[in-house]
């Protein structure tokens, strides 16, 4: 079964959603190239973009958090902050080869799909509650 996106991980908050969209490409375009057997200097290349991009949408997050006085902006923003310090050691592992691709996939999608089904869930729900 080849993963994709999935209306399952829509949240119904448009913004997030769509980062959550790419983030997920993202993660799948790792797995992908590396069943493809790309350079490890690509792989690190795409690690790397998805780093970035997590920050990006972990700021968009927190600043969506921060319009709603969301009761709980200091614990979600905490776990995205544990979130960017183990991706950046996982990185560090995987370049130093003490760390595979499907093990550094596996921990970025297990990551998606717990965070959005449960923390990003509450704060959209929050969002709607708001308006
Ligand atoms: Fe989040």
């Amino acid at each position: 079964m080849t993963l994709q996106w999935d209306d399952r991980y829509s949240l119904g908050h448009e913004k997030i959603d769509s980062e959550h969209h790419i983030f997920l490409n993202l993660i799948i375009e790792f797995d992908s190239l590396s069943k493809k057997g790309v350079p490890k200097a690509k792989l690190i290349g795409t690690l790397k973009e998805i780093e970035k991009y997590a920050a990006f949408h972990f700021i968009c997050e927190e600043n969506l958090m921060a319009d709603c006085n969301y009761p709980e902006l200091e614990q979600h923003t905490k776990l995205h902050q544990h979130l960017v310090a183990t991706l950046d050691d996982q990185i560090f592992r995987f370049i130093g080869g003490t760390s595979g691709a499907t093990e550094v996939f596996e921990f970025l999608f297990q990551w998606f799909a717990m965070h959005t089904s449960s923390e990003d869930k509450k704060l959209v729900s929050y969002i709607a509650s708001q308006t």
